[in-house]
């Protein structure tokens, strides 16, 4: 494993991060994820892609590109010589005397690289559970910022309760997991939340969206309630470290007959054809 911070890569205990520093005091700067499969990054460039519209969402000017990025990550992935790892990129705006304003100085990157554990077995094999619970975000969940406050505290509330992931609900609406895209199975289409301000646009989801055509099955991008989410034949999320994963029990109740289904199976064959 490696770290990298401006300019310099750097072992992952040491201290590099001063006081003023915007990420650190105001969670103002954005991140991705980016899993690496066999020394290949998996849809690099969307992640990206997806990093340079967070930024300038959140008007933080930055001067690399995504060629730039790719070379940066591609060099770190070497120097930390792991095969099968997850980026973690961030930026933020800087180190400054804390004010509110922005300051003028420029944007930190900072990078760790770290062994992917995947998810065991047993979890893929029998699926995981979840609660379903109130989306206390903002209004701009579509830029993948550094404010996670709400989404901890419902991961943990989910955590607390033995599950694995919290579905948020906003107005009656699934949006999203804490840290994943939700999926549920009707007439064996799947459905999925439409991308607006209030969900990430997950990478994974595009994924998934592009294998289910070949496999023949139904993908509609559609607004769905939580009791259509209760009601499903099966639920799954997404997530560049999840990738696809059956969620069977939801609020203690079961998901259609409780265990993994055979759509959510042939997606996950098939997203697993393609990362190998
Ligand atoms: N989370 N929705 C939210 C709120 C997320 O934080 C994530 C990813 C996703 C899925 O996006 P993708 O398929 O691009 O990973 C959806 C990352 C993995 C994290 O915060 O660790």
């Amino acid at each position: 494993e490696i770290g990298y911070i401006n300019g310099e890569f750097v072992s992952l205990n040491e201290k590099v991060i001063p006081i003023d520093e915007r990420g650190h005091q105001f969670g103002d700067g954005v991140y991705e994820v980016i899993r690496i499969y066999d020394g290949k990054p998996f849809m690099m460039e969307e992640h990206l892609e997806r990093l340079i519209n967070s930024a300038k969402a959140i008007r933080l000017p930055i001067t690399e590109s995504v060629d730039d990025f790719k070379s940066l990550i591609m060099k770190a992935v070497e120097k930390s010589e792991l095969h099968n790892c997850n980026v973690y990129l961030q930026i933020t705006r800087g180190i400054a005397t804390r004010q509110h304003l922005f300051p003028n100085v420029p944007a930190s990157i900072s990078m760790t690289v770290r062994e992917a554990n995947p998810l065991s077995d047993e979890m893929r094999n029998t699926g995981v559970t979840a609660i379903t619970h109130e989306d206390e975000r903002w209004a701009n969940c579509y830029i993948k910022s550094l404010n996670l406050l709400p989404n901890i505290l419902a991961k943990q509330v989910a955590h607390e309760a033995g599950c694995f992931e919290a579905i948020l609900v906003r107005d009656g609406y699934v949006t999203e997991g804490t840290s994943s895209n939700m999926f549920i199975v009707k007439n064996g289409a799947v459905y999925t939340t439409p991308l607006s301000k209030h969900i990430l646009p997950g990478i994974t989801r595009i994924a998934v969206k592009e294998i289910a055509n070949p496999l023949q099955i139904n993908f509609y991008e559609e607004h769905f309630t939580e009791d259509q989410l209760m009601s499903a034949e099966e639920i799954f999320m997404t997530s560049t470290t999840a990738e696809v994963l059956p969620i069977v029990r939801v609020n203690d109740k079961p998901i259609g007959h409780g265990v993994p289904g055979e759509v959510t199976k042939k997606l996950y064959e098939q997203f697993k054809r393609k990362v190998e």
